[in-house]
């Protein structure tokens, strides 16, 4: 078989497993990063994967991850949340670190809510804002649809003119607003880390246009797009990078402000969510 064909017959074969084991369908898939577990305490669980008993699923190498896969309704709407993820990074490719994502929109969800820490690189931003990302750039040099397309999931040649939805940031900002809380929006750009930018670096990334640098979700977001689920994405800025006033990054100090913003984003999400109508 086909290195293509097995990836393709791989996703079948976990996603029918799933589906054999769980009572419904999750209009809603949601991706929790660094710091930002807690929100899967919140939901009634239907059923719960640790992702080493799913047919198929990579395994987190980075302890900040979880690694559960949870069905169950937040907000009476149906999720499935993937608790921890895989980063390119850790050696896996586009393709292999997509995998959980490609199983679960085979179940046709609707929107697909990705949040990740970032260094911020507009200098308006402060550590502890949330950013909801408005666009990215890859500079990850994979693709997770590079090989043979498979129509059944999605076209050759997708479209990212629109990647994050538009109507569900505008929806995101009026949620806050109501809750008060501030939002920032802006660019993200993914590195392929795990080193983390050098000040020269940090000032080409903004010189090309990004709010924000991380070494996630692109590659998630590229296959949501591919399989026309609707794609919120919200950035932690855990730090903020100057060029001109460069500090060391502590990937401490990221994990420590993710979790103290945690639980406002946890907040904002779930207002979020419950505003969906469906
Ligand atoms: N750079 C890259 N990734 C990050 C950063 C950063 O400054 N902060 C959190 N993730």
């Amino acid at each position: 078989m086909r290195e293509e064909d097995q990836y393709f017959k791989k996703v079948e074969d976990t996603y029918l497993f799933l589906k054999e084991k769980i009572s419904f369908s999750p209009d809603i898939i949601i991706t929790l990063g660094t710091g930002l577990s807690s929100l899967g305490e919140k939901i009634e669980k239907v059923a719960a994967f640790p992702y080493k008993e799913i047919p198929n699923f990579p395994v987190s190498t980075v302890e900040t991850h979880k690694g559960e896969l949870i069905f169950g309704l937040l907000e009476g709407k149906k999720v499935a949340v993937l608790q921890g993820r895989f980063h390119y990074y850790e050696g896996y490719s586009a393709k292999e670190l997509t995998f959980p994502l490609r199983v679960l929109t085979l179940f046709k969800p609707k929107i697909y809510i990705v949040s990740n820490a970032a260094g911020g690189l507009n200098l308006s931003f402060k550590s502890g804002d949330i950013m909801l990302i408005k666009d990215h750039i890859n500079l990850i040099t994979d693709n997770p649809l590079r090989g043979i397309n498979n129509e059944k999931w999605g076209p050759r040649f997708p479209d990212m003119s629109c990647a994050y939805a538009p109507e569900l940031r505008e929806l995101f900002k009026k949620v806050s607003q109501k809750l008060n809380e501030k939002v920032r929006e802006g660019v993200y750009v993914a590195v392929p880390g795990p080193s983390l930018e050098t000040p020269a670096e940090t000032r080409f990334l903004k010189i090309i246009g990004a709010d924000a640098v991380g070494m996630s979700t692109v590659p998630e977001v590229i296959v949501a797009v591919h399989a026309g689920v609707k794609v919120l994405g919200i950035s932690i800025i855990s730090n903020v990078n100057d060029p001109d006033n460069f500090k060391p990054i502590l990937f401490s100090e990221v994990v420590e402000i993710s979790k103290k913003t945690e639980k406002k984003l946890g907040k904002l999400v779930k207002a979020f969510i419950k505003e969906l109508e469906f």
